[in-house]
């Protein structure tokens, strides 16, 4: 992560073993396009921050829906291709991920495999629709931690969604970071990227970031926003400088 280029899409020089590999270089970020069951291994950070599938299906028949002009009810849509929530990561798989960093907070722990006598934090959504989910749990190995409470009203956190369908916000993976004592400047991993909001979080408090994502539409998605937030920094950079030269 030292010393990365200014913007490059390469399979040399990385850990990557196929050709459907793919891997993206921005400053203070380092993205692969994979499965990352065959890249943990190679990849070294401070933190694992992470949003893994729950594998409760929520890609399918959640469309919702509405009556049309005859009365009849037809369901919407889905607004996403499925099969990105058809499994949850294995014990195995999830025991390579914690292992990966000194300090792991997985979101939606509590339906994963995972070990026992983690802590909890927990976001309040504020949901006064008894039918949706009124808070999503993370599990941590981080010390010196009871359970933590975060609140952010599902419809401010909705604001900036619609990236991906279990879009996380921005404020919660700084939150998680600062829970689990990440530092300015360390390396967070996010080895179940989806569209970037763990890099987000990092570009807007000095971390530096690795990703993985294995759905090519997803690192897509990531890589663009990632490329307008830095856009975005070189833009404010630009106006302090003219104030001062
Ligand atoms: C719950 S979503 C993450 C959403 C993300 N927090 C966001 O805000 O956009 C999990 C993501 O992990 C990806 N994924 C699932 N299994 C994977 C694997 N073995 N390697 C890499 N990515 C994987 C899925 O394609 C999905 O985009």
């Amino acid at each position: 992560m030292d010393h990365c280029p200014p913007s490059t899409l390469t399979s040399e020089n990385s850990p990557l073993g196929s050709d459907s590999m793919r891997r993206l270089v921005l400053p203070g970020v380092e993205l692969y396009l994979g499965d990352c069951r065959e890249l943990l291994a190679t990849l070294k950070a401070d933190a694992v921050i992470t949003d893994p599938p729950y594998g409760i299906k929520q890609d399918k028949g959640m469309g919702g829906g509405g009556y049309d002009s005859t009365g009849r009810y037809k369901r919407k849509p889905r607004q996403y291709a499925g099969g990105w929530d058809d499994e949850a990561p294995d014990a195995e798989l999830l025991q390579m991920v914690i292992a990966s960093a000194p300090v792991a907070v997985l979101w939606g722990g509590n339906y994963l495999p995972l070990e026992r006598g983690g802590k909890w934090l927990v976001w309040n959504k504020e949901q006064v629709m008894p039918t949706y989910s009124d808070a999503e749990l993370a599990w941590t190995n981080a010390s010196g931690i009871s359970v933590k409470l975060y609140t952010l009203h599902c419809n401010k956190a909705r604001i900036e969604m619609g990236l991906h369908p279990t879009q996380k916000p921005v404020q919660l993976m700084a939150w998680s970071m600062d829970q689990a004592k990440v530092g300015e400047g360390a390396t967070v991993l996010d080895p179940f990227m989806g569209s970037g909001s763990t890099a987000i979080a990092c570009l807007r408090t000095g971390r530096k970031f690795i990703g993985v994502e294995r759905d090519p539409s997803h690192f897509k998605t990531a890589g663009e926003r990632i490329r307008q937030e830095l856009a975005q920094g070189d833009l404010f950079l630009g106006q302090n400088s003219e104030l001062n030269p």
